[in-house]
């Protein structure tokens, strides 16, 4: 296990990463604030805020006018586009802007279900965030029968043997997760869109809590749909789609009739947030800019965010470790999720914990009252609380560790909660 800062940051510039976020200088009550909330949202570094103030100054307008501030409108969205397209690793026009994650979801659930007639089937799982369970379980009211993927109680892994038996040649859809915001949890997505395919159903991938933590290959997943959240990677409160083209085409969005029929715009609805799209870039930059940082001159922005993504995963999985091992000297402490290091190339480095004697709330109280940003109770992953019984006294106490995180943050919020679960 890394046992100093220096061990971690070898590849890893934190000064250079953690002085780029202006958020790192609140203090509570005298404490410095450690961000650990970053699960429900992360923090953003400047270069996001500065492309927000600067098309809010520079280029604020609505798009296709005939005039300079529209025509940079138009721009900063095919900047915003082609960053994305570099993100997922698919082409700018099978990339869709939207308002979060869970409008896009229900909007894509809303066309598809179009398309689907009773006894028609919608794989989902019980490791979801809700996001991707109710939008598609809506679809009853059309006839269509929703299956329910277990998960193991255990280790809170998806039982893919189960996920296997629930596909069938009446399956239309399989919604997965990509990582769990609850527990953590990577699920091996390649294998879920494989079989997916295997019975000609379509795949749609809710990226939403992996994106921040590691690479996203759409290509190489085969995915027909993966969506996420930028305010989840250090940008703005938004959502973006990846979508293949042919089922953008194929396809009927519900629409105003002025929305062409062109992709990606017939699925953006309205005015979209010009600045908040403006700062998607920014983020997209952000990311990329710690690849060359590591590797220099790298030939493409595509190429700098996978050599990021390469270190971010090592550094934090470097904290995570540290942060389970110093957990499980305190008893009274129980962590839910994968806790075995040989697994954790399965987990994200995201914390579901409860502590004897203290609900979440109590926990994350007397930890936010110190300066650490923790959140508690079930974040909208309502069906892995429930099954895990633990919904009813308070959800968990999450602890979100990300790459801008620290050793010294980790060290300190041991030795609170130490302090805290003893009283
Ligand atoms: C895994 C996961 N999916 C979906 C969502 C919903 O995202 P949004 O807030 O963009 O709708 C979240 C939000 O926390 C999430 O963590």
């Amino acid at each position: 296990m890394p046992t100093t800062q220096e061990d971690l940051t070898t590849a890893l510039d934190l000064p250079w990463i953690r002085c780029q976020f202006p958020s790192f200088a609140e203090k509570v009550n005298g404490q410095p604030a450690a961000y650990f909330d970053g699960p429900g949202g992360t923090q953003v570094p400047q270069r996001v805020i500065d492309a927000i103030s600067e098309y809010l100054a520079h280029a604020n307008a609505n798009t296709c006018g005939a005039y300079l501030t529209s025509r940079r409108t138009n721009q900063v969205i095919a900047d915003a586009r082609s960053a994305m397209a570099d993100f997922f690793g698919c082409d700018a026009d099978e990339v869709v802007f939207g308002f979060n994650m869970t409008s896009l979801t229900f909007a894509m659930s809303r066309a598809m279900g179009r398309e689907l007639k009773a006894g028609d089937e919608i794989v989902l799982t019980l490791l979801d965030h809700d996001a991707n369970f109710s939008p598609w379980q809506a679809l009853e009211e059309r006839g269509v029968v929703i299956r329910r993927v277990a998960f193991r109680e255990a280790d809170c892994t998806l039982n893919m043997e189960d996920l296997a038996q629930q596909i069938n040649k009446r399956t239309k859809v399989v919604a997965v997760g990509y990582a769990s915001n609850a527990v953590g949890t990577i699920n091996d997505v390649k294998e879920v869109v494989r079989l997916a395919h295997a019975a000609g159903a379509i795949a749609y991938i809710d990226a939403v809590h992996y994106a921040p933590h590691g690479p996203i290959d759409v290509r190489n997943l085969d995915c027909d749909f993966l969506v996420c959240s930028s305010y989840k990677f250090f940008g703005p409160h938004m959502g973006v789609l990846y979508g293949k083209r042919e089922h953008l085409k194929r396809l009927q969005p519900y629409k105003v009739r002025a929305n062409t029929n062109e992709i990606p715009n017939c699925w953006e609805w309205g005015t979209l947030n010009h600045e908040g799209i403006a700062g998607i870039t920014a983020c997209v930059d952000y990311i990329a800019s710690i690849g060359h940082k590591l590797k220099g001159t790298l030939p493409s922005r595509r190429a700098a965010i996978l050599a990021a993504y390469g270190e971010i995963v090592k550094y934090e999985r470097g904290l995570c470790e540290r942060l389970l091992q110093g957990i499980a000297a305190l008893p009274a402490v129980k962590v839910y999720g994968i806790t075995d290091p040989a697994q954790f190339d399965h987990r994200c480095p995201t914390i579901a914990l409860r502590a004897k004697g203290h609900t979440p709330l109590e926990l994350a109280t007397k930890l936010g009252d110190r300066g650490f940003f923790t959140w508690d109770g079930n974040y909208y992953a309502i069906n892995v609380t429930e099954q895990l019984d633990v919904e009813k006294d308070g959800g968990f106490l999450r602890i979100g560790l990300f790459h801008y995180n620290t050793v010294e943050e980790v060290d300190r919020l041991l030795a609170a909660l130490r302090e805290i679960v003893a009283a």
